[in-house]
């Protein structure tokens, strides 16, 4: 009752008030009613309170429901409109806009015939403009390999109509010029300095390999195993509220790790590098932040067999061919440890499973049975984190 008294007694005065401004300016009315009650953040929304709201791992258990979508044209605009995507430049694993490939936009389309469908729990309905505009203020970074890679482009789509790319400088290479660093600034935000609202650095082993430390600007990327990139990434942290990494296909047997060469080794390696950089993130990440590690999916051996996601998932087994995907699941379980021994709220871990279940949707059977189609199942990790922040908002 007090609390009820003191809002009418507020209210009335700010009646008066609110009258005698009124002589004055009849046309900001709808501003001033707006900004009293809209200091939620964007993403607010009431629970849906009937429904059971997925869960990292409650998502990831479901099935892909095979629905053939009706396209406004049998056309690249026709698919992108039907994708939610806002980009019509071509990168790597766009196998729909393969001109010289024209079969490839059939199967394309059929690959988004099917759609994630969790058994048990509710997904918040993707907004992708509402996601844009948190995260203009609560930036994301993105640090990994090329499947990493492939889930900034997939944001860059299913944002694009608000965010653009960063041309300037923002400093997220700390000084490095030997690295780069891909960089989305929202629209409203553009001609600001040093903005970034999400942002991707390529690092393949978010450590360095030498001695598991973090990779530091102009201290090289140290050993590499094969092709790719590490570059340095914990300089800049403190920018971002949102961050998610991930390391695993880039890790292979190696005499570094020990005499034999063996898996044993690598996996005791792996244990050492993740435990040393969950260790340096606990004690330089702030209270506010959260950092998902995503789990890596793994690829399919001659994947132009597969032309429907499986039902039961296909596991790789070391065969030739494979590289070490049979090793995946195991540096999943090893982070998944590490956070749960921990239960530190900052540290999160981010499953998508589903998508080792989508053999037929690999970017070039049977040259890359390791990568996805965009639009594929990583959109939907996407969409999933948007419900995970969301859920952090609701919550918070
Ligand atoms: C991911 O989710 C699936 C389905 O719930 C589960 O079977 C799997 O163990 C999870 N993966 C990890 C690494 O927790
Ligand atoms: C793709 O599918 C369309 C419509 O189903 C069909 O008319 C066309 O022949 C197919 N194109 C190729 C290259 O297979
Ligand atoms: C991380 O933590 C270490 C040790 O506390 C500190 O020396 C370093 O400056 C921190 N680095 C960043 C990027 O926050």
């Amino acid at each position: 009752m007090p609390e009820l008294k003191k809002f009418i007694v507020v209210g009335l005065s700010a009646t008066c008030l609110f009258s005698l401004w009124l002589l004055s300016n009849t046309n900001s009315i709808v501003t001033e009613q707006t900004s009293n009650t809209d200091n939620q953040d964007i993403l607010y929304q009431e629970y849906p309170s009937s429904k059971n709201i997925c869960t990292v791992d409650s998502f990831n258990t479901g099935q892909w429901v095979h629905q053939d979508i009706g396209l406004e044209s049998h056309s690249i605009d026709g698919l992108s409109s039907y994708a939610g995507y806002h980009c019509n430049w071509d990168f790597p694993h766009r196998c729909y806009m393969r001109s010289d490939q024209p079969e490839e936009f059939n199967r394309s389309k059929a690959i988004l015939d099917y759609t994630w469908q969790p058994d048990h729990c509710t997904l918040l309905p993707f907004e992708p403009r509402k996601f844009s505009k948190h995260l203009s203020q609560n930036p994301l970074l993105l640090v990994g390999d090329s499947i990493t890679q492939l889930m900034y482009e997939s944001m860059w789509c299913l944002t694009g109509q608000d965010l653009t790319a960063q041309s300037k400088d923002t400093g997220l290479n700390g000084g490095d010029t030997e690295m780069w660093a891909s960089q989305l600034v929202h629209r409203d935000l553009a001609d600001q300095p040093d903005q970034v609202t999400v942002g991707f650095i390529r690092s393949d082993y978010l450590v360095k390999l030498d001695d598991f430390s973090p990779v530091k600007p102009n201290g090289g990327q140290g050993y590499l195993i094969g092709v790719g990139n590490n570059f340095p990434w914990v300089h800049a942290i403190s920018r971002f509220k949102y961050i998610m990494i991930n390391t695993g296909p880039h890790w292979h047997p190696d005499l570094k790790w020990g005499p034999n060469k063996d898996r044993k080794e690598l996996l005791k390696a792996f244990e050492k590098g993740m435990t040393q950089l969950l260790k340096y993130l606990k004690k330089n990440l702030s209270t506010d932040q959260r950092l998902w590690i995503r789990s890596s999916p793994y690829g399919h051996a001659q994947c132009s067999q597969y032309t429907a996601p499986d039902v039961v998932p296909v596991k790789p087994t070391g065969k030739e061919g494979e590289y070490e995907w049979d090793m995946l699941e195991k540096f999943d379980h090893i982070w998944k440890n590490l956070i749960e021994k921990e239960n530190d709220e900052r540290f999160r871990f981010f499953n998508v499973s589903m998508a080792n279940l989508r053999g037929d949707a690999h970017s070039r059977p049977d040259s890359d049975c390791l990568h996805t189609c965009l639009p594929g199942p990583v959109d939907d990790w996407n969409k999933y984190l948007f419900h995970e922040i969301t859920k952090l908002v609701i919550e918070q």
